[in-house]
């Protein structure tokens, strides 16, 4: 039984999310991913914030990257978490190739996702290199959530699924990209896949929160997919997730008994269906009674 209820909460802002630092005496922000409405639901009383990942792709598409995913797929999934959401922040990830080529092209798309979603703010990929665009869709009302080190979208570049900031010289890179980043006007920041003293320096120089996957127990707040934190997603589980639940193993569970208890006909009882007449048996030898003159 939940014993939260969202609605007697006050809703997450991002003015309110971006001054969440745990070194000021602010409580840790928790945020999860969602695809649909009833999944947003289900998190809405519990989380700050709802990322509409394009996890999205590889998760419910099974797609192998996150690639493919497209602006009419992550409009249509944050369309449906809004829906379900009444407390958290939503936040819409813009998908590969629909803000990287200038920031006029990243806030026509930003702009579509927050109109058509009714979101809050979306998340994109990338260091220093991005600044500019964040500046550009921060000045012109669209909040940023930005995202540095292992970044889904980059992984033909940067090499696969790694944890980054091992070397001198790539920790430099994503200390000034996240420098960079704060001062372009993200309102926070995912640090992903990176090592722990890294992310733990970021999150003190900043005066934005840090969000960590894979990264740092003292960032501001931590996210995880939904679907591998419950124990749903089977193709693969990163060093980073712990599964508080084994929903996958439900499922199948509720599967099994219910296949068994159709072939035991134990499924459906009378109470299932409509117009039983409790004296009578079924007739089978007779014809249909759609068939009759
Ligand atoms: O797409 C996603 O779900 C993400 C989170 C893992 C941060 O970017």
């Amino acid at each position: 039984m939940s014993t939260h209820s969202a609605a007697a909460q006050p809703k997450i802002t991002v003015p309110a999310l971006k001054t969440r630092k745990r070194a000021d005496g602010a409580p840790a922000i928790v945020c999860l991913t969602a695809y649909s409405k009833p999944m947003a639901q289900l998190l809405d009383p519990y989380v700050d914030l709802i990322l509409v990942g394009d996890s999205v792709g590889m998760v419910l598409y099974g797609f192998e990257t996150t690639l493919p995913v497209t602006l009419d797929m992550m409009i249509a999934h944050g369309a449906a978490v809004k829906r379900g959401t009444q407390r958290a922040l939503v936040v819409v990830d813009m998908p590969f190739a629909t803000y990287q080529k200038s920031p006029e092209e990243a806030f026509t798309n930003a702009a579509r996702i927050m109109i058509e979603t009714g979101c809050s703010a979306v998340k994109i990929e990338g260091g220093t290199e991005m600044a500019e665009t964040v500046r550009f869709l921060s000045q012109r009302g669209i909040p940023v959530l930005a995202h540095i080190g292992l970044m889904p979208q980059s992984l033909a570049t940067s090499g696969g699924y790694r944890a980054h900031g091992k070397t001198t010289q790539e920790s430099a890179t994503l200390l000034e990209s996240a420098r960079t980043l704060e001062k372009a006007g993200a309102f926070a920041i995912v640090l992903e896949g990176m090592i722990e003293p890294l992310a733990a320096q970021i999150t003190r120089e900043l005066s934005i929160p840090t969000i960590g996957i894979g990264a740092s127990p003292t960032c501001d707040g931590q996210i995880l997919v939904t679907d591998d934190m419950i124990g749903l997603f089977q193709d693969f589980t990163p060093k980073f997730v712990e599964k508080f639940a084994n929903v996958g193993a439900q499922i199948s569970e509720a599967a099994a008994n219910y296949a068994k208890a159709i072939h035991e006909g134990a499924f459906p009882e009378d109470k299932h269906c409509f117009g039983v007449e409790k004296t009578k048996t079924l007739d089978t030898s007779k014809e249909p009674i759609s068939q009759k003159a």
